[in-house]
């Protein structure tokens, strides 16, 4: 996989990308990430990439051509690849995005700055727009990043454990059950005496019941795209989990179907 990313702070990538997971990626040559310095891309002797908005109005917009000019420098095969414009616009990044993401061999992350890029290029240039939440940061770079690294970590080979993967949280609409480590007691408090057990399937069930009552807590909303098989429903309705997961899904679809 390869990332292109367009900024006009090529820096601000270069310690993020020397740490962790993703710079063990790119040493073994999983992923290369290339930043593009979009000012390098300016038609002026200023190296203007931004200029006022036409209407009027607050702030600074990114001009079209050093935008298109840097695409252009940059060869891309539009079936493997996708044009991604990072702004607080875009349809919001989720586990499902990122997965799909994982599936081309390169991603074009065009960080966007000040009041937002030239609509023009936006329409002309750019296959998604995505955001990272409802928030304004003060530009792109941050949300590429993010971007990088939920992909990476889904690209074979990356993490040691491919099941790992699988068990993330919102990989099945359920956020993941705690996890605990040594020391046994901490502060007092003792590991739950069930992960300490060796017995595989009390621990499955456990961590099932926890997933869920978390998420029913946490992130409610996620439930509707949970499935569970039929063992996963015997253990919830024992618990009395199953109506209570199934009278909040309700709820959510009622609740879309008549707003207000
Ligand atoms: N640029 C500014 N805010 C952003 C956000 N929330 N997501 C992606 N890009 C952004």
């Amino acid at each position: 996989m390869v990332f292109d990313i367009l900024t006009i702070f090529p820096d601000f990538f270069l310690s993020p990308l020397q740490e962790g997971i993703v710079r063990r990626a790119r040493t073994a040559r999983k992923i290369s990430v290339d930043v593009h310095d979009i000012r390098g891309y300016a038609l002026d002797r200023h190296r203007m990439t931004d200029d006022r908005p036409f209407g009027g109005g607050e702030g600074m917009v990114m001009k079209p051509e050093p935008l298109a000019r840097c695409l252009q420098a940059i060869a891309v095969d539009h079936d493997r690849s996708s044009i991604i414009l990072l702004s607080p616009r875009g349809r919001q990044l989720n586990q499902e995005t990122a997965q799909r993401l994982s599936q081309y061999s390169r991603l074009i992350l065009v960080c966007g700055r000040y009041e937002g890029v030239d609509e023009r290029f936006r329409d002309r240039y750019v296959d998604e727009e995505l955001s990272i939440g409802d928030y304004v940061l003060t530009g792109g770079e941050l949300a590429a990043l993010v971007v990088i690294d939920a992909v990476t970590r889904l690209l074979p080979g990356v993490l040691g454990c491919s099941a790992s993967v699988d068990h993330d949280s919102f990989s099945r609409g359920l956020l993941k059950h705690g996890q605990f480590t040594r020391p046994r007691i901490f502060e007092g408090v003792p590991v739950p005496d069930v992960l300490l057990s060796g017995d595989h399937r009390a621990i499955a069930t456990y961590r099932l019941i926890e997933s869920v009552r978390i998420t029913m807590d946490r992130r409610p909303d996620l439930l509707a795209t949970a499935r569970f098989t039929a063992d996963e429903q015997r253990i919830l309705k024992k618990e009395g989990l199953l109506e209570q997961v199934e009278a909040i899904v309700q709820e959510s679809r009622s609740k879309l179907s008549h707003p207000g």
